[in-house]
């Protein structure tokens, strides 16, 4: 994958930072878009430290124009951008009862706004190159889960979304998976045990009693599926959801 320029949202730490050093790793030149400044640069700068090519952009992917100018800057920067890793997002958890439209709203931008964006914007050099790989991040959330009326149902949307541009794409040589992970050790699902006030390693606990490999998961093992799927060989993989949580899921 040497001389592969690929994009990664929501870089700036997590899933995102650890696929992004993990492509970096795989030979690839990345770029990492996040609303964190701060954090993309530095991923950025570890990459450099460690002789790769990278770029750290602030980017909200849910606006229109951040997205292209900033994948445009890629393309000048880095060269052609034909690996995407649509990994930016965000909880606003609640019961429907209480759930605001403007938490609705939020999450649908994110996840389903931001994925559309970043993919119209980068499918334009992929196509062009003959060469695409696009990952997208589910989770098993899109299965149902009690408070996440919003995110199951963005998470639900990306499967469809990932299908949907497989079928498409597929002959211009770009192929568009998603993953789903279960619980991943992240802020993320550390803000969620603040919120249900529980200690971190408590929930981590909990958690891992009920997944057969009896461990929760890390950014890491995220990022190694990311790397297969975006790999040259992987080109026969195409409109897939992988469920990455320990266990079957689905
Ligand atoms: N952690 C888990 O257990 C888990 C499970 C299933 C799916 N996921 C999904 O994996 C992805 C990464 O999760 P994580 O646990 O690393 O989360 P995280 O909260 O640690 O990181 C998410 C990153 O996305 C960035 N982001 C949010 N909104 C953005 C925007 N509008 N534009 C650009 N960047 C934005 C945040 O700044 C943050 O750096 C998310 O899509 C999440 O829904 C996570």
């Amino acid at each position: 994958m040497a001389d592969r320029v690929a994009i990664v949202t929501g870089a700036a730490r997590g899933i995102g930072a650890a696929v992004a050093q993990r492509l970096a790793a795989d030979g690839m030149a990345v770029a990492l878009f996040d609303l964190d400044e701060q954090g993309v640069l530095d991923g950025a700068d570890k990459i450099v430290a460690g002789g790769g090519r990278a770029l750290g952009l602030k980017v909200d992917v849910a606006d229109e124009d951040q997205v292209n100018a900033a994948v445009a800057q890629v393309a000048e920067q880095l060269g052609a951008p034909t690996v995407l890793v649509n990994n930016a997002g965000v909880l606003r958890d609640n019961l429907l009862f209480k759930m605001s439209s403007s938490d609705w709203d939020t999450v649908m931008n994110v996840h389903l706004r931001g994925a559309f964006l970043m993919s119209k914007a980068v499918q334009a050099y992929q196509t062009k190159e003959g060469f695409g790989r696009i990952v997208n991040l589910s989770s098993t959330s899109a299965l149902g889960n009690r408070g996440q009326a919003n995110y199951s149902a963005a998470k639900a949307g990306l499967q469809g979304f990932t299908k949907t541009l497989a079928i498409e794409l597929g002959k211009f040589g770009v192929t568009v998976n998603a993953i789903a992970p279960g619980f991943i050790a992240t802020e993320m699902t550390k803000a969620t045990a603040e919120r249900m006030k529980i200690s971190f390693d408590d929930f981590i606990k909990g958690a891992a009693q009920a997944i057969p490999v009896a461990r929760v998961g890390q950014p890491e093992d995220i990022a190694h599926t990311a790397s297969f799927l975006v790999s040259e060989g992987a080109g026969f993989v195409s409109g897939q959801v992988v469920y990455v949580a320990g266990g079957p899921k689905d």
